[in-house]
């Protein structure tokens, strides 16, 4: 279909109420779609999955089974190589707690970023102290760029797993993914990419990419909260413990002990987040209903308005664009605090982010404790970018 803002954003109930929202990295709207799909659910065929054999149990696992077959069409993955988790951080923490239990030994390197989400800091942090292993992070660079010239000398004999960020959600910085990743391939090194930010934004071809481990939130994209994707090559999920026991997870249980059953079931022990998965599904076909370059055009031709114009206002810092950045940007205003004003801003109406943005090492590095942050999707416009320059100096000229 043809992309058409007015038409897209009438999609979308809370932006229609007057709302400009600008965190979309932190997340992204619901179209009505969605919302339909959650309520059909609770009102039609509320029953749980693979268990009851009458009529709506039967009606639910087929929507949460044709949900997972939207989601690997999408990324190109087979159907049992996707599994539902609660979200990227439990997509995470579910590998790095496996790996912990059977893959790692001590000593064994874990290599990521200087640039990442706290989700795919903290996990690795907490496997390297329990089971003895080294963490090191690739540096970023002064312009917020992942600094890789000396990823030679960071990855050794003793790297096991390089995990990274493809997007940032502070800087909107995006990766060279599939250069570090060949690199990881020739030496047998697995990787996994944090897809969150990049989900919504850059198309992604699982089997092309060659990566091993590929995760995102589906709240990122449209879905609900609640619902978040591991994919995960067959062979590679299929010989890794799980990370949650419990019901339908098993083949086999005795008093003594269990035997469990293949991927993806291994990993979704208990009752999923049916709803919500189900949800997933539809945020994946309403966005495959536009088409993608069109999108990407708008959406980029925004963003650079959004740079322009944020530029023309004295006394604004911009922290790393460049043309591949994804549609984020973060600034600090002269001697505003950041929380002021994204709470002035929202007195009309507009939702920007303030604080760390669980990126402290980012931060960090810019010697920083708190940033404001735009981020934009495909239901923004210039008019919005405008009210936000309106506002945006109003601010200023009380506060300075
Ligand atoms: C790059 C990145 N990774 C991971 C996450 C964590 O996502 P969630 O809170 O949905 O688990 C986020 C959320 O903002 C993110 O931006």
């Amino acid at each position: 279909m043809k992309f058409d803002v007015n038409k897209y954003r009438d999609q979308f109930p809370i932006i229609n109420n007057n709302l400009i929202y600008f965190d979309n990295a932190s997340t992204t709207q619901k179209p009505t779609s969605v919302i339909k799909s959650i309520t059909d659910f609770y009102t039609d065929i509320n029953a749980n999955v693979h268990r009851g054999t009458y009529q709506i149990a039967e009606d639910a696992t087929f929507k949460y089974e044709n949900s997972r077959k939207i989601i690997a069409k999408f990324i190109n993955a087979k159907n049992n190589e996707i599994i539902f988790t609660k979200s990227t951080t439990e997509s995470i923490n579910l590998v790095a707690y496996s790996l912990g239990l059977n893959f790692f030994k001590k000593n064994d390197e874990i290599l990521i970023t200087e640039m990442e989400h706290h989700s795919n800091i903290v996990p690795w942090q907490m496997i390297s102290k329990k089971f003895n292993l080294v963490l090191k992070y690739i540096p970023l660079d002064n312009e917020g760029q992942l600094d890789v010239s000396n990823l030679s000398e960071l990855i050794t004999e003793k790297t096991k797993l390089i995990s990274m960020t493809h997007m940032s959600n502070v800087l909107g910085s995006v990766n060279p993914i599939e250069k570090i990743i060949s690199i990881a391939n020739k030496k047998n090194i697995l990787t996994l990419i944090d897809a969150a930010q990049s989900i919504s934004h850059i198309p992604i071809d699982v089997k092309t990419l060659n990566c091993d481990y590929f995760v995102f939130s589906g709240h990122k994209i449209m879905g609900p909260t609640g619902v978040g994707i591991l994919y995960g090559k067959e062979n590679l999920l299929n010989s890794m413990e799980p990370f949650l026991t419990g019901g339908h997870m098993i083949k086999d249980v005795t008093m003594k002990e269990s035997t469990y059953n293949l991927s993806p079931f291994k990993f979704e022990a208990g009752t999923p987040n049916i709803a919500q998965a189900i949800g997933l599904g539809e945020a994946i076909n309403f966005y495959n209903q536009y088409d993608f370059n069109e999108m990407h055009d708008y959406i980029s031709k925004l963003y650079d308005y959004l740079i322009e114009t944020l530029k023309s206002i004295e006394g604004i810092k911009l922290f790393s664009y460049n043309k591949n950045s994804g549609p984020v940007i973060s600034f600090t205003i002269n001697n505003i605090h950041a929380y002021d004003v994204a709470k002035l801003l929202d007195t009309s109406k507009i939702c920007i982010r303030a604080g760390h943005h669980c990126a402290q090492p980012i931060l960090n590095k810019f010697n920083l404790e708190s940033i404001n942050r735009v981020s934009l999707y495909y239901y923004n416009t210039k008019q919005e970018v405008d009210l936000l320059k309106k506002s945006l100096l109003k601010i200023i000229k009380v506060l300075t």
